[in-house]
C-alpha cells in the first residue's frame, strides 16, 4: 500500500512499543519517517531498521517536554526529510511505583509536572512548532496519543495520566477548529490495553482483568493502534476531524 507515497511524517516516542509500529507501517505506506524519542539507542535502532528495509527515516533525539530540543529535532529532521506534514504526537509515559500508580495524596509535584510536560506539553511544543509550515502550505494532519483513561477511571494509572490524556482530547477539539480552515486535520486514538513495554510495569494478572472486562478477550496489538492512525492521516479520512477513536476491543463504548 503506498497512501503515503510523498509524505513526511513525524512520530514522537517512535522508539518503543506503539511508536515504533506506527513508524513502521507510515514507511511501509511509502511515507518519509522522522523518528524522536528521549532515548538515542532507541531512536536510532528504529531509524536504522527503517532504512535497512529501504525506507526514507532519520533519527534525532529529543524531550518532548523541552520546547527547545522539539525546536532543534523538528529543524534537523524536516532538513533531512523535507518538510513535515504529517505530526503523529505519541510519545508519553504512565509512571509506577514497584507496579502500581500512586495514589494523589503520595504524588510528587515534580512527578505530576513531568507527566503533563511529556504527555501534554509535548503535544503542545511539536504542533506549536509543525503547525506554521501546515498552515502555509495548506495541509497538514496531526493525530495525538489519547487513552481510553482520558474518558474513564482506570485504577491501572495515575491522576496524572488519565488528566493528560483527558486534556489531549480537547486540544485535539480546539486545534481541528483554529486548524481546519488552513487544510488541516487534528484527531485523537484512544487505545485501550496494548501489548507494549508499558504493560509490563504492572502485574499480569492487572492486565489479565482488563482482558476478561474487554468484548474481543484480548489485548491489541501496537499495529492495530498504527493501522488507525494510518487511516487517520489517509486521503480515506479526509472528512474527518476533531475526532477520537477508540482502539480498545470494545472496552469503554461511548
Ligand atoms: N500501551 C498501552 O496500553 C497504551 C494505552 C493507551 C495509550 N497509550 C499511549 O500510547 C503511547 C505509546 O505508549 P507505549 O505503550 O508504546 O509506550 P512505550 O513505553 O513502549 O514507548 C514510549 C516511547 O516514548 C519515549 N519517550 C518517553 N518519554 C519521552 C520524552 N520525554 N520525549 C520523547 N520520547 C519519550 C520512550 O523512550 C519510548 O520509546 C503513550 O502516549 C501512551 O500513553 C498506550
Amino acid at each position: 500500500m503506498s497512501r503515503h507515497q510523498g509524505r513526511v511524517v513525524l512520530v514522537s516516542g517512535a522508539g518503543s512499543g506503539i511508536g515504533a509500529a506506527i513508524a513502521q507501517r507510515y514507511a511501509e505506506e511509502g511515507a518519509a519517517v522522522a523518528v524522536l524519542d528521549a532515548d538515542p539507542a532507541r531512536a536510532e535502532q528504529q531509524a536504522l531498521h527503517l532504512q535497512q528495509q529501504g525506507h526514507r527515516a532519520a533519527w534525532w533525539q529529543a524531550d518532548v517536554a523541552d520546547y527547545g530540543q522539539c525546536e532543534r529535532a523538528c529543524a534537523r529532521l524536516a532538513e533531512a526529510l523535507g518538510p513535515i506534514d504529517t505530526l503523529i504526537n505519541n510519545a508519553g509515559v504512565s509512571p509506577k511505583h514497584q507496579g502500581r500508580a500512586a495514589p494523589i495524596w503520595e504524588m510528587s509535584a515534580e512527578e505530576w509536572n513531568r507527566v503533563v510536560g511529556i504527555n501534554l506539553t509535548g503535544a503542545f511544543n511539536l504542533a506549536r512548532l509543525l503547525s506554521p509550515g501546515m498552515v502555509e502550505r495548506r495541509f497538514g494532519r496531526i493525530v495525538s496519543m489519547s487513552s481510553v483513561a482520558g474518558s474513564a477511571y482506570l485504577p491501572l494509572v495515575a491522576v496524572h495520566y488519565s488528566a493528560t490524556k483527558a486534556a489531549l482530547i480537547g486540544f485535539t477539539r480546539h486545534l481541528a477548529g483554529e486548524l481546519g480552515p488552513y487544510g488541516i486535520t487534528v484527531n485523537a486514538l484512544a487505545p485501550g490495553r496494548i501489548e507494549t513495554p508499558l504493560l509490563q510495569s504492572v502485574a499480569a494478572e492487572l492486565n489479565q482483568a482488563i482482558v476478561e472486562q474487554t468484548p474481543l478477550r484480548r489485548l491489541g496489538q501496537p499495529r492495530e493502534v498504527a493501522d488507525a492512525a494510518c487511516f487517520l492521516t489517509s486521503a480515506e479520512s479526509d472528512f474527518v476531524t476533531g475526532q477520537v477513536i477508540d482502539v480498545a476491543g470494545g472496552w469503554l463504548m461511548r
